[in-house]
């Protein structure tokens, strides 16, 4: 019996869509957005012009997997090093460009069910930007859909060292440290993502095999799909191209592979 192809679909997703298992999708997808400089460079065009057209990719991959029911996608929009690092001119063009996009974009997070949430150190962004934020989150709360998550002003050792400070201040208002408990359950419970559940897949656009300081506790199991393809050239289609790599891997979570008969051998690799 052939698949149903999901409503919305162009000809090159819905081709690429009845390649996959259905069944088998990833959860959460998370993406490093990269390739937008040299995008512009090529075309001989400000650096900002990448941005610009990378909000359109933006519109696509959110879309896309909406539709073919990813339940949580997320984003590295700027991390915290983009702030310290890029010229003022960049980084007030990337939040008047965020901004425009929240605010003509709910419309179209309603219709397709998208709950907006952000990760990242929110407090220190500036009022204008934490207002658009924050009705933006409101005005797509009641979403059942999937969940698009932002990350802003966002590193994942900070957000390892905010959790720690989380831990150790709720046990000192609760009876002091000695009811201090740190396990992986405890961690998790007090990261930036706790209304997520870890990446499976994560994508990285424009070739750069790193993680960039991105959800580094949360994609210990992740599987990696890296293409070169420069972030304003990436669609949905690309996003799907991805799922289909990611099904033909083989999870193991640091067990032995199905099948494998010999639960003795001491050569059981992590994975
Ligand atoms: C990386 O390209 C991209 C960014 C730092 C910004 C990402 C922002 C967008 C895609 C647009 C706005 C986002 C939203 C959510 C509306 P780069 O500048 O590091 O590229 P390069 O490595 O080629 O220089």
């Amino acid at each position: 019996m052939q698949a149903t192809v999901p409503a919305g679909l162009d000809r090159k997703e819905a081709e690429i869509y009845l390649r996959l298992d259905p069944k088998r999708l990833p959860k959460h997808i998370a993406i490093i957005m990269d390739g937008n400089g040299r995008w512009a460079r090529r075309r001989h065009l400000p650096r900002v012009a990448g941005h610009r057209a990378g909000v359109a990719s933006v519109r696509s991959t959110v879309e896309t997997a909406a539709r073919v029911g990813i339940s949580a996608l997320t984003l590295y929009a700027f991390s915290e090093e983009n702030w310290k690092k890029r010229p003022k001119s960049e980084v007030d063009f990337l939040m008047g460009l965020l901004c425009r996009y929240l605010q003509q974009e709910v419309p179209t997070l309603n219709k397709n069910r998208i709950r907006l949430e952000y990760i990242g150190r929110q407090q220190e962004l500036p009022p204008t930007v934490r207002s658009k934020m924050e009705w933006a989150r409101q005005a797509t709360a009641h979403n059942t859909g999937m969940v698009l998550t932002l990350a802003l002003n966002y590193s994942a050792r900070s957000e390892l060292v905010d959790a720690f400070r989380s831990i150790v201040d709720g046990a000192a208002r609760n009876g002091g440290l000695d009811h201090l408990e740190i396990d992986e359950d405890s961690v998790s419970r007090h990261l930036y993502t706790r209304h997520l559940p870890d990446p499976d897949l994560v994508v990285r656009t424009s070739g750069e095999m790193r993680l960039s300081n991105f959800l580094l506790w949360q994609l210990a199991y992740a599987e990696i799909y890296v293409t070169p393809t420069l972030w304003p050239e990436f669609r949905g289609a690309h996003l799907l191209e991805g799922i289909a790599e990611y099904q033909k891997r083989e999870r193991r979570y640091g067990g032995l592979a199905d099948g494998h008969s010999d639960h003795h051998s001491p050569k059981s690799v992590r994975s």
